[in-house]
């Protein structure tokens, strides 16, 4: 078994960050909004880990009455995310605040949503972002947290960056093959989800190389 090794926790290297920005994420991101969609979110949400803004941008025009707050611990990756969202015209739903998913800015229960789309690897203790989210999200709410699944072995590490990271340079490669290795396997998800007491959130194997910790919409 592939042991997890990890990687810097925060990508505030601006040319670190723009090489990330640039990385064609299009057919992972549209699953993402896909699923979140499928299981109900809507209202106020919180992105944890926004980096440069793909997932508030994608989410907007899809559900009508999103707003969302945007959190990230990297300058370098707000600097993207700002420009971004006046880009998309969505500087009035869409706000971004610098902060530590491992202690949030926020009061307890007051989001509709919380989602996070590849952070969780970048942490040493994942159970934080996770007592984190379930905090900040109201009863009933959604919750994806969506993520990097390591591979079992160096082969099937080495194979899947042979396969999604073809049209990538060799910067961008060592990023997605570093972030491979610091992910976690599904059983480890499991546990750190019933250790940080998330009852009724389940994982979901999505992909070769994705998995997710997901709660859908209960009604209050
Ligand atoms: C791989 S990027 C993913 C960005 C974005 N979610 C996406 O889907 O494109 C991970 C992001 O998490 C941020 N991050 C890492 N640790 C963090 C922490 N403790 N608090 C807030 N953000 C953090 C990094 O700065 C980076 O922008």
């Amino acid at each position: 078994m592939l042991p997890r090794r990890l990687e810097p926790e925060v990508m505030d290297d601006p040319q670190e960050a723009v090489s990330y920005e640039a990385m064609d994420h299009s057919e992972p991101n549209a699953a993402f909004i896909e699923r979140l969609m499928e299981l109900g979110a809507a209202g106020r949400m919180l992105d944890v880990g926004t980096g440069p803004g793909h997932i508030p941008a994608l989410l907007c025009p899809r559900i009508a009455s999103s707003r969302i707050v945007a959190l990230d611990h990297a300058m370098a990756m707000l600097e993207l995310a700002r420009r971004r969202v006046r880009q998309a015209g969505l500087a009035r739903r869409v706000w971004l605040v610098r902060g530590d998913a491992k202690a949030m800015p926020f009061a307890t229960g007051c989001f509709d949503a919380v989602f996070s789309n590849t952070i969780l690897h970048h942490l040493a203790q994942p159970q934080w972002l996770l007592t984190e989210a379930w905090r900040v999200l109201r009863p009933g709410g959604v919750l994806l947290i969506r993520d990097l699944m390591r591979p079992v072995d160096a082969a099937q590490l080495e194979s899947l960056v042979r396969h999604h990271a073809a049209g990538a340079d060799a910067s961008q490669r060592g990023m997605f093959r570093d972030s491979l290795h610091a992910a976690l396997r599904p059983d480890e998800l499991e546990r750190l989800a019933h250790e940080a007491g998330l009852r009724g959130a389940e994982v979901v194997i999505d992909s070769d190389r994705h998995l997710s910790l997901q709660c859908r919409h209960r009604p209050r």
